[in-house]
Order: structure tokens, then C-alpha cells, then sequence
């Protein structure tokens, strides 16, 4: 089983400050928005599914002690909140689609008292959890289905539990081969520059009993070279209609490299990763963190201490460089501007 990486206890959100990882399991009980922001803007918390599950129960924390007296003024406090929570990182979509599911909610039921709804407002805030926990197990199923037995894998950065509620997405799907019998083998990137495929995945999948290999992210062109990849699985942080998927930096380098080599290159992601709104990729906006994250591995210094940095945290991987993409409704493939349309059924029914 996986650690709890977030839940809502006893009124306040625990989560696993993950920047503390490998070296120490903290927890943390949180019942500030100011904190929340800051833990989803450090990477205390990360990973999209668990930062649409810290908005979803951000906002509910956030209004918990409002003392509005009608809807108006009610919406407008929560609207401030989510604003806030807005702000904290850009690109996995499931942030905002946490927080316009918690806005749809306070809609949906301004008839009612305000007491009643901030209590509907939890309630469906934790339904994100349940949900989240229910995709990352059909995922991991459909996934596992792509994996032979004596496989070798590569991943990036952590798609994981601690990136879910669960079991994670790319990695979920590992889990499950293993619980298969299958005897995987996995390589994990280190993923700088903030190592979550060092500090997180090699930790998570060590947890899990696999065999489990950490390569520098420059090593895997020469592992594929060698044929000793047999596939590659993936997270993801947003997908346009197109497929075109954003995740961590470092992903697109490894599909193209992928398709050099013939090495299929899978996408995993729950439904609330889709961004609908957007054609392609080219519109998915893409966060810059602090030029210190380059300068410096886990506080130390590497570098001049004034040397320009350019720090993107995502890259996005065109449509045609992804075998498949796997979501919690099955596999789907190329085209996937047409094969996606079915999920945009799904996804609009379930925000009714
Ligand atoms: O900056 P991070 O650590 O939040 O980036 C995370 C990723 O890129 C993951 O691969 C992605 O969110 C998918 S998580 C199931």
C-alpha cells in the first residue's frame, strides 16, 4: 500500500512535506490557505492529482470560518480563496479543476444556507479524494495490461503515489504489473533540477519491492542505444484536445528519443489532467521557477552564483511522439484529437 500522502484530518489537510523525501517522512496538519499556497508552490506537496486534491480542500478549509450571511457575499470569499490557491502553480490543469468543481458546488446550491454549503463544499472536496484513489487503481489495470512479463521500464520524475491519493499513475501502473507476477525491472531518471525521480520514485518503488535503478537524466539515450528499454511510462501535468501532454522537463527530450530508438512511450493520466479548452499544446502554460533550483542541488551551491539560469518545470510532448495515453476510462490512441472526444463527453457529465 501506499503512504497517505494527503487526506483531511480532524478539520485540518495532512500531507507529506515531500521536500523533506528521502531523508525523512514528515506530516504535516495544515489549516491555513497562506500555508497551502506555500506548500503546493515549494513542492511540500506536488504532483497534479494531489495539487487539484490540495485546491479541492484548500478551498473547503478556506471558507470553513466564513461568517457570510447570504450566497452573494459567501461566493465572493470563496472566490477570493480560490484566486489564491490560482496562484500558486500554473501548469497542471487538475488545480483549477479542483477549484471550479468547489466554485460549481457553492452554484449549484445557493438556494441553501451558507452553513449547508460549506458542509457540501467538504463533502465533494473529499469525494476528489475517493475519486482520485478509484482512477489511479482503473489506470493502473489498464496500464499493467502493456507490460510484459521481465519488462524493462523507464520513467521521469514521480508519477506516483505522492504525486495521487493513491497509487499514482505511471508508477501505479508498475504496481500493478508487479502484483501481476510480472518481475519488472525500472530505471528511474533523477529528473533535475529538483531530483523528484532521485528523492521520490527510486523511494516509492523500493517501497514497493521492484527492482529499481537510478540513472542520471543524461544516461537514457545510451540505455535505449543498448536496447534496454523496453518502454516508458509517464505522468502527466496537462493534455490538449490534440494529446499533446505537458509533464515534467525532460519528458520530451526522452519521447524523442524514444521514437529514435522504437521504444513505445506511454502517457498516464486521470481525466481531470485534459484540458479541453485548449486545441494544443502550444497554448499550455508553462511555469519558470527560481534560477536557484539550476544553481544549486538539495542547497548547495554548483554554480557561479550569478550565472543566468533558465528554468522551465515542464516540457510538452507532441501528440505524435505518444504510443498511447492511458486514463482511468482505458487506452486510448492516435488520433487522438478523435479518439479523445469521448472523454470530453465524460469529463463534461461528471462536472454537472
Ligand atoms: O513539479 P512537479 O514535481 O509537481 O511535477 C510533477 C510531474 O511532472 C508529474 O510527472 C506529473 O504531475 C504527473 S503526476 C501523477
Amino acid at each position: 500500500m501506499p503512504v497517505e500522502t494527503i487526506n483531511w484530518v480532524n478539520g485540518k489537510i495532512k500531507f507529506i512535506d515531500q521536500t523533506k523525501l528521502p531523508d525523512k517522512l514528515k506530516f504535516v496538519y495544515c489549516d491555513d490557505v497562506d500555508r497551502l499556497w506555500k506548500a503546493i508552490k515549494r513542492l511540500e506537496i506536488r504532483g497534479a492529482p494531489a495539487i487539484g486534491i490540495a485546491g479541492a480542500l484548500g478551498a473547503a478549509l478556506g471558507v470553513r470560518n466564513s461568517k457570510a450571511k447570504n450566497f452573494r457575499s459567501f461566493f465572493k470569499e470563496l472566490k477570493a480563496i480560490t484566486k489564491i490557491l490560482a496562484s500558486s502553480r500554473p501548469t497542471a490543469v487538475n488545480l483549477f479543476w479542483a477549484l471550479e468543481r468547489m466554485e460549481d458546488v457553492a452554484k449549484a446550491n445557493r438556494s441553501k444556507p451558507v452553513s449547508r454549503i460549506k458542509e457540501l463544499i467538504l463533502e465533494d472536496a473529499i469525494k476528489v479524494i475517493t475519486e482520485d484513489k478509484k482512477s489511479c487503481r482503473a489506470m493502473a489495470r489498464y496500464g499493467a495490461n502493456l507490460i510484459k512479463k521481465g519488462d524493462t521500464v523507464l520513467t521521469h520524475c514521480n508519477a506516483g503515489g505522492l504525486a495521487t491519493a493513491d497509487y499514482g499513475t505511471a508508477l501505479g501502473v508498475l504496481f500493478e504489473a508487479k502484483k501481476q507476477g510480472k518481475r519488472i525491472k525500472v530505471f528511474a531518471d533523477e529528473t533535475r533540477p529538483l531530483l523528484q525521480g532521485a528523492r521520490l520514485t527510486a523511494w516509492e518503488l523500493m517501497h514497493e519491492g521492484i527492482d529499481t535503478t537510478l540513472i542520471c537524466d543524461n544516461m537514457a539515450a545510451s540505455l535505449m542505444a543498448k536496447g534496454r528499454i523496453d518502454k516508458i511510462f509517464v505522468g502527466a501535468d496537462r493534455i490538449a484536445s490534440n494529446g499533446d501532454a505537458a509533464n515534467k522537463i525532460g519528458t520530451y527530450s526522452l519521447a524523442v528519443l524514444a521514437k529514435h530508438h522504437g521504444v513505445p512511450f506511454y502517457v498516464v493520466a486521470p481525466i481531470s489532467t485534459f484540458d479541453f479548452k485548449l486545441k494544443t499544446g502550444r497554448d499550455i502554460p508553462i511555469e519558470e521557477r527560481d534560477g536557484d533550483e539550476v544553481r544549486t542541488v538539495l542547497g548547495k551551491a554548483i554554480a557561479p552564483k550569478k550565472v543566468k539560469v533558465y528554468n522551465p518545470a515542464f516540457d510538452v510532448t507532441p501528440n505524435g511522439l505518444i504510443t498511447a495515453i492511458i486514463t482511468e476510462r482505458g487506452i486510448f490512441n492516435k488520433p487522438y484529437r478523435i479518439s479523445l472526444k469521448t472523454l470530453k463527453v465524460k469529463k463534461l457529465k461528471t462536472c454537472l
